[in-house]
């Protein structure tokens, strides 16, 4: 902690507290105000949590105004060009980059904790076939603190990180699962041979009646992707993480309330309301009125996949996405009008002083669905994808609250119901 102090007073009692300042290596200084309710008797309010830190983190590190995101240090569009999935889970677990050595032994590791336990299966066959892929998702990943609670010991680091790893391994194969019970597909089980992203391809598309050849393409595409999504600071999934874990709850139950958080579409259910607000639109000609409607203030319509509550400048990983978007569309040769329709979109809020003043840019979900659909992935696992990613951030997350003493957490509330009254019998009530 800095030797900073922010003076505040109140007014009504003239009485004055010296709140220190707490800063980080980047970022804005916060005031420590853990001492306001007992000496002042205030809490705080902020509902959304706009102004308030939770906790301190060593892994990601995010400018809204600048556009910059970093995972441990290293910008966004370096590992997004340079390093692979695998070795940025790596990295934002272990917190540096792995030597040749380490990343082959971590690879094994992932490799070999693939497969779930074939009860999974009966368990997945229990849903009904449309069930949307996040229902399971939840569901199935906080079954797996019931196959593996027992043997984990919380207080084990080697414990914590194997249930990290088992998480990130099997993440793929209960989405592709999810995603076969669906179609009605018997069970792929993963094929170890293949990298990562094409196991994944693998199980999703892969047919017992036909030879089923990975795309390279596709999965260096989904690699990058997974890269993008892997940790975003305190969103809202994450925060719940933590808050899950901030008890003591097994990791995979942690994860599940996870999944959960991610599938609204405020969030990284986002990538799916894209699409589906681009198929509403229909046509280019229709841009302008929904553009209307979102600037409606008694239209609940919004843009789906522009604005961000940490951003106020273009998210560094709508450009990279916006550019593959193109990059993928090209080499496949698909002309895609969702894209152009897309393209005008952003084209047409880009320029509208609404979109400008309130600093409203197309996020990471705008383009992503875009690249999901060229590559033949449905529209309902979208999110599932993101999910699958965005594991990493989770178990790193709750890896590094794991290390240090944390407190429960436990937000006030300002109280705005009836003050105390007294219990009316029934029979007493008009
Ligand atoms: N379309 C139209 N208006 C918008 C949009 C939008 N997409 N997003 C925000 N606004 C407006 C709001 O109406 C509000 O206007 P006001 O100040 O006149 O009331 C202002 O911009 C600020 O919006 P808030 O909702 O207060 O911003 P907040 O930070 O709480 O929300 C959020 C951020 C949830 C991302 C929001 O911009 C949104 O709903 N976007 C669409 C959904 C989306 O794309 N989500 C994905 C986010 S990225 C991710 O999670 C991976």
């Amino acid at each position: 902690m800095s030797e900073k102090y922010v003076l505040i007073t109140d007014e009504s009692t003239g009485k004055d507290l010296r709140l220190p300042v707490v800063e980080g290596t980047e970022g804005e200084p916060t005031l420590a105000i853990k001492a306001l309710p007992s000496t002042l008797g205030y809490f705080t309010y902020d509902p959304g949590f706009s102004a308030t830190a939770a906790c301190t983190s060593r892994l990601t590190f995010i400018d809204g105004g600048k556009g910059i995101l970093r995972y441990r240090g290293y910008p966004i569009e370096q590992l997004a060009g340079q390093s692979s999935f695998l070795e940025v889970a790596y990295l934002l677990l272990n917190g540096e980059l792995p030597s040749e050595e380490e990343f082959s032994g971590f690879s094994e590791q992932i490799t070999h904790h693939t497969m779930v336990h074939e009860q999974l299966n009966h368990f997945i066959a229990g849903f009904h076939y449309d069930a949307h892929p996040m229902a399971m998702m939840a569901g199935v990943v906080g079954s797996l603190a019931a196959f593996y609670h027992d043997r984990m010991d919380m207080e084990n680091p080697e414990h914590r990180m194997l249930a990290a790893q088992r998480m990130i391994a099997k993440m793929p194969t209960i989405a592709a699962a999810c995603y076969r019970h669906h179609m009605g597909r018997p069970t792929a089980y993963p094929r170890n041979s293949l990298g990562f992203c094409g196991r994944f391809l693998d199980m999703m598309f892969s047919v017992p009646a036909e030879k089923y050849e990975v795309s390279p393409l596709a999965a260096r595409v989904i690699d990058l992707l997974f890269i993008l999504h892997a940790d975003h600071e305190q969103n809202a999934s994450t925060s719940t993480v933590r808050l899950v874990g901030s008890t003591g709850a097994n990791p995979y139950a942690c994860v599940a309330a996870g999944i959960s958080a991610l599938w609204g579409p405020a969030h990284g259910g986002a990538n799916e309301a894209v699409l589906d607000m681009l198929s509403e639109i229909g046509d280019i000609s229709n841009v302008p009125a929904y553009i209307k409607r979102a600037k409606d203030k008694s239209d609940p319509f919004r843009l789906m996949g522009f604005g961000h509550r940490v951003y106020k400048n273009y998210d560094p990983r709508a450009t990279i996405i916006r550019k593959a978007c193109y990059d993928v569309l090209d080499e496949m040769g698909v002309d895609d009008p969702m894209m152009d329709l897309a393209m005008e979109l952003e084209r047409i809020a880009l320029e509208d002083d609404y979109f400008i003043e309130k600093k409203l840019y197309p996020n990471v979900d705008f383009y992503s669905g875009i690249i999901y659909r060229a590559l033949g992935i449905p529209v309902s696992m979208f999110t599932v994808m993101f999910a699958i990613a965005r594991t990493v951030g989770w178990v790193a997350q709750w890896l590094e609250q794991s290390k240090e003493p944390t407190r429960i957490g436990r937000p006030r509330q300002v109280y705005s119901g009836p003050t105390a009254r007294d219990y009316v019998p029934m029979e007493k009530r008009s």
